[in-house]
């Protein structure tokens, strides 16, 4: 069906300005000034920003994790994300040492394909390099389109992966065309810090912050940047939390490495102090890395401002408060890690940030969705108003004013890491591939109608010619 989204001001990572935009077969098909309708319906965007539709490169959906599995699935999951102005995720396919990665890329389609209501596609996770995995990587990029591959530097005897698979997985990503995610902390001394803790009854949630200090992150972080410029590879580092790891991309950048780094909303508005909430509240704040001193949260300002850090993720991994995070009472170790943010992450980002001068309109869609775009193979397709591209779209009203909370959230747990934080601007209506999945603040999508997005090697766009380079 086609539709003329008018009236609208149109807001690209480059530019803004006044148009109107045709849709046509699910793509943006003409822009400019008075476009008539020509039987297409017309949706008036008088007052609103028409911005790229959201891109959330990290979200856990319906994951395993410490017993229990999160909250939020592909359902849930994605509708909350639409809510949110984001219209594309890309989640993490977990797999399990021994068993084929296939097995694992089946049961992340399994889980996820009836129920999306957005587009959404898959990174892997690598937790050891033998010659089955070298086997199946060349496959997973041509037929699967996962080129990007995650390791763990942490959540030792669980997810943690050894050196030697770091660096095998750069030089495989150097090879194939891969892009590798880290998780940077260093997963051996947090579980030596983490013993002593519990040894001498420390327990509450916030030795969860305590036992995983920002050294160890920002000395994970700095190992897998050398490793990189060593293996003349390339690496995103993922949820960065604070400055001893910004000053570590930062550096690598300098030196000419292909670094790049996300950030997440819960490390840009809150901090230490919410784990020691009392009556156990502090779990809800438990995720890695933890949540760090206020005097982290300007660094990682400035670090998007100048581009040392360049994306926003969710992480979203949302566990209930009641029955999930529960399970740790008494032992910090045993609280499932990760938070409900896949919903907020646009909204913070506009708020906190344009709305306060720390990053401009056009930086902020950048970090929210073409600089990833460009990162994990999607654009243009995805990440851009052109014409050609999918008409992911988010009518926003820059005016709103209103408070999150868990009463209105759509996510599927019992509380909101941002309860009673106010911001101003909200999505008003969203499109996937030119259709509404929320429609003046109300769900219009179906389950099932997201699709699965094969992606394009590292450096280059998702198109018919697929070779082109792109400039990232
Ligand atoms: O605590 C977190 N971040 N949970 C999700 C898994 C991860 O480390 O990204
Ligand atoms: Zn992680
Ligand atoms: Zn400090
Ligand atoms: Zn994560």
């Amino acid at each position: 069906m086609k539709k003329l989204i008018k009236n609208g001001t149109v807001v690209t990572a480059s530019e803004t300005y006044e148009a109107d935009l045709l849709i046509e077969d699910g793509k943006i098909a003409a822009i400019g000034s008075n476009l008539s309708a020509n039987g297409a319906e017309t949706v008036d965007a008088k007052g609103c920003y028409v911005f790229p539709g959201g891109i959330d490169p990290h979200t856990h959906l319906e994951m395993p994790f410490g017993g229990t599995v999160s909250k939020d699935d592909f359902e849930s999951g994605t509708i909350a994300a639409a809510y949110g102005g984001t219209t594309t995720v890309i989640d993490f396919c977990l797999t399990k040492k021994g068993e084929p990665m296939q097995s694992s890329i089946d049961e992340w389609h399994a889980k996820s394909k009836d129920k999306a209501v957005i587009d959404y596609g898959f990174h892997l996770m690598i937790g050891e390099i033998n010659d089955d995995v070298l086997q199946e990587i060349p496959r997973v990029i041509s037929d699967e389109g996962i080129t990007s591959f995650k390791v763990f530097m942490a959540y030792k005897n669980v997810f943690q992966a050894d050196d030697e698979t770091l660096f095998r997985t750069l030089v495989t990503a150097k090879e194939l065309g891969g892009l590798v995610m880290v998780h940077a902390e260093n997963g051996d001394v947090i579980d030596y810090l983490t013993k002593q803790a519990i040894e001498k009854g420390q327990t509450d949630p916030i030795y969860h912050a305590l036992t995983r200090p920002p050294e160890v992150e920002g000395e994970a972080t700095g190992r897998a940047a050398q490793l990189t410029g060593l293996a003349d590879s390339q690496l995103y580092v993922v949820h960065v939390s604070c400055s001893d790891a910004v000053e570590k991309i930062a550096e690598a950048r300098r030196k000419g490495f292909d670094v790049w780094g996300e950030t997440c909303p819960q490390y840009l508005v809150l901090d230490q102090t919410a784990l020691e909430k009392p009556n156990f509240e502090g779990a809800k704040y438990v995720w890695s890395p933890p949540l760090r001193e206020k005097h982290h949260q300007d660094v990682l300002w400035n670090a998007l401002k100048n581009g040392d850090l360049q994306t926003l993720g969710s992480d979203q991994c949302s566990f209930d408060f009641k029955g999930q995070k529960e399970l740790g009472r008494g032992d910090f170790t045993k609280i499932p890690n990760g938070g409900p943010i896949i919903e907020d992450r646009v909204s913070i980002l506009y708020s906190e940030g344009v709305t306060k001068g720390r990053i401009s309109l056009n930086q902020f869609v950048d970090i929210t969705s073409t600089r990833i775009a460009k990162l994990f193979g999607l654009y243009p397709q995805k990440g851009t108003i052109a014409i050609g591209a999918d008409a992911d779209l988010v009518l926003f009203d820059p005016t709103v004013e209103r408070t999150i909370s868990a009463d209105t959230h759509h996510m599927a747990v019992d509380y909101n890491a941002f309860e009673g934080m106010k911001v101003t601007g909200e999505a008003v209506s969203v499109l996937s591939r030119g259709e509404f999945v929320i429609r003046d603040k109300q769900f219009v999508g179906s389950p099932g109608t997201g699709k699965y997005v094969k992606r394009a090697k590292y450096g280059q766009t998702l198109t018919a010619n697929a070779d082109e380079v792109i400039s990232k």
